[in-house]
């Protein structure tokens, strides 16, 4: 099937299955996983996505053909280099960085924060200030206040509102001569609130700060283009968004240039190699070009690129496809699980500000502990998350942190729309009878 709508993988209609989302789901050999007698649902993409056929032959290849060290004068050494090269081309391409010098790779999103929030922090002093939020994930925050200890700078903190979005008049009283670094997610892992990354660069610009974003959570639902948001940093994880476990750095040329790494004297002392200290995981790499030629097809076949277009405008197709048909699924899961009796759903609500949210969701269900839902939700074959997932202080900020955080459920485009029911057929038998009736356990 050829199709150049925009939303071609949104079936047509709640239930069953349309062929192009038949052919999306035939890509992902783990998505044929079944449960028993029962279907598998993977409602952790939050946690990490499946990953395409396209990422296991690239990887499995190179592990048979080019699996050789950098640098070395023969030929599977060449090939591997190639490769290595390849990939981050590709990161390149995906995030629309100027070229792939400014990305790097790394173990993952944390262990690469700390390494550049070390290096920062070198130039930093006391008196410096670093604005964080209580909206991002833990790994956005604990390598900044490190900082806080090692070097005296002060740390200031953005709260949320009601919703689960960020508290902008926090932000705007928080920004000022002294700030050098902006901290700030561009999706929550959590509650799926999207910030406004583009205000918030231009705000931080505007008093001389950098802007470090986790766009980690974004990976999978939305194009991401670091030009665009003229980010100083950015950082992300292939295995969220249907790639091997890596990590992945943006930086513009000149800050990647003027912040020292920690590295080996012999790795270059420019550019993405100074970030990337030892020796590369080739296959991850590999892999991931793997993924790349993925979700070109999607923006191909799906987005509306045309066959010759470059990669970068088919990812970034391919990316606004995905998000288009994920509304559907939002909205959908937003409708069913505020119907379940005894659930809360925390974040935003309302259906008309899907704009503003990807379909994650978090919730807790009176009567049951969070941890006995994804529990009860696992022994049937529905893969969640319980607990805070290291968005630390938004569920201390809901005060739910004694009572076991909330279950996480998220969607990605591979998702069908008869999970949701699935779910929430589950979670209504979870709840059992009497839950209408009890008081929500927040
Ligand atoms: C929003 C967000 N940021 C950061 C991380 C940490 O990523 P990594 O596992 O690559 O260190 C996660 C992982 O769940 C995440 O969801």
């Amino acid at each position: 099937m050829t199709s150049t709508s925009p939303n071609a993988l949104a079936p047509a209609n709640g239930s069953g299955i349309d062929a192009a989302l038949a052919r999306v789901r035939g890509e992902f050999p783990a998505l044929a996983r079944r449960h028993g007698n029962q279907e598998y649902s993977y409602l952790d993409g939050p946690g990490g996505t499946q990953v395409p056929r396209a990422t296991i032959a690239a990887m499995t290849g190179y592990l048979e053909r080019s699996n050789a060290n950098h640098e070395g004068a023969f030929a599977t050494s060449e090939e591997s280099d190639a490769r290595l090269a390849e990939a981050h081309a590709g990161a390149a391409d995906f995030l629309n960085a100027g070229g792939p010098d400014e990305v790097a790779f790394g173990q993952n999103m944390t262990t690469l924060t700390f390494a550049v929030s070390r290096a920062i922090g070198r130039m930093l002093k006391a008196g410096d200030e670093i604005v964080v939020t209580r909206l991002d994930h833990d790994a956005n925050v604990a390598p900044w206040l490190a900082l806080q200890e090692e070097r005296g700078v002060t740390v200031r903190w953005v709260g949320i509102r009601d919703d689960c979005s960020l508290d902008f008049r926090d932000l705007e009283r928080s920004l000022g001569p002294r700030t050098r670094i902006v901290a700030v997610g561009l999706a929550s892992n959590a509650v799926g609130t999207i910030n406004p990354v583009g205000r918030i660069v231009e705000m931080a610009h505007a008093v001389g700060a950098w802007t470090y974003i986790d766009a980690v959570h974004a990976g999978p639902h939305m194009p991401i283009d670091v030009s665009a948001l003229d980010t100083d940093f950015l950082v992300c994880s292939p295995y969220k968004f249907f790639g091997p476990h890596l990590g992945l750095l943006y930086g513009k040329p000149e800050r990647l240039d003027q912040v020292a790494s920690y590295k080996v004297r012999p790795a270059p002392d420019t550019g993405s190699g100074k970030w990337e200290t030892g020796t590369l995981p080739g296959e991850a790499l590999a892999g991931l070009i793997g993924t790349f030629d993925y979700l070109a097809w999607i923006g191909r076949e799906f987005g509306g690129a045309d066959d010759a277009a470059p990669r970068r405008t088919a990812l970034a197709a391919a990316m606004r496809a995905i998000r288009v048909t994920e509304r559907g699924l939002a909205l959908h899961a937003l409708t069913a699980l505020q119907g379940v009796p005894g659930l809360t759903l925390r974040g935003i609500v309302d259906p008309e500000r899907l704009d503003e949210r990807v379909p994650t969701f978090a919730f807790t269900l009176a009567g049951r502990t969070p941890h006995e839902v994804a529990a009860a939700l696992g022994e049937r074959g529905i893969a969640t998350w319980d607990g805070d997932y290291y968005a630390f202080e938004l569920i201390r900020a809901l005060g739910l942190a004694e009572s076991g955080g909330m279950v996480r459920v998220g969607f990605v485009h591979y998702n069908e729309p008869r999970e949701i029911d699935r779910l929430v057929d589950a979670l209504r038998d979870i709840a059992g009878p009497t839950a209408a009736g009890s008081p929500p356990r927040s």
